[in-house]
């Protein structure tokens, strides 16, 4: 399996769009602007793949790559951000929701992507636990490694991980900036 050769398919606005064959689902999830698009931009090896924008809630619809055919990388609407209208929050929820419900036992693993300079938010929370419920594979990925020092990292981890209860729930530390964790994360993503 090789990222590299992963092309977008297309931007679904509704179910309707959703994918529809039996392809392993690997999703990110995250608070907007967090580097899920980014994250995915690093992965595949190229920049500006995947949209990436300094104004937050830049992806509005689920965006849809496929590798090789035999995988989906979604990239989903992020959540929470405060300066979005209530009406489009909303709109993404109710679509991340959507998503969720009509692809559920699909997703091979659930990207959790949290920025590793802060503590998670109730919406980081909220979606660990909801994906726990339904016994959803997680990991989480603590991006925006580059933006703290070195020393700093364990530290930032051991309180993400705490703050979420992760358990044995994998973590990776990452820089969609600079690289950093890509080769954890794609082997994780080969485990899925
Ligand atoms: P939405 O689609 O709005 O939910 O955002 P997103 O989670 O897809 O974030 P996106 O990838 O668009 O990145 C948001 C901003 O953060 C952009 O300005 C990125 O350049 C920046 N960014 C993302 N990852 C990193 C990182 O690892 N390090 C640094 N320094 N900046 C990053
Ligand atoms: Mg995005």
């Amino acid at each position: 399996m090789d990222f590299r050769k992963t092309v977008f398919v297309r931007s679904a606005a509704s179910p309707a769009g959703f994918p529809a064959d039996g392809a392993k689902r690997l999703v990110f999830a995250g608070r907007s602007n967090v580097g899920k698009s980014s994250t995915i931009n690093r992965i595949v090896g190229k920049k500006g793949f995947a949209r990436v924008s300094s104004m937050p809630g830049k992806t509005v619809h689920v965006n849809l790559f496929s590798t090789e055919g035999r995988i989906w990388l979604v990239d989903l609407p992020g959540y929470g951000y405060s300066k979005t209208s209530m009406a489009e929050r909303e709109r993404y929820s109710k679509l991340i929701e959507e998503y969720f419900d009509y692809d559920m036992k699909n997703i091979a693993r659930l990207y959790v992507i949290v920025d590793i300079r802060h503590k998670p938010t109730e919406g980081d929370i909220a979606m660990i636990k909801w994906a726990q419920n339904y016994d959803l594979p997680i990991t989480v990925v603590a991006n925006k490694s580059d933006k703290i020092k070195k020393s700093e990292i364990e530290p930032s981890l051991k309180l993400i991980r705490q703050t979420l209860e992760l358990g044995d729930i994998l973590i990776i530390p990452f820089s969609a900036e600079k690289g950093d964790g890509r080769d954890a994360l794609i082997k994780d993503m080969l485990e899925a």
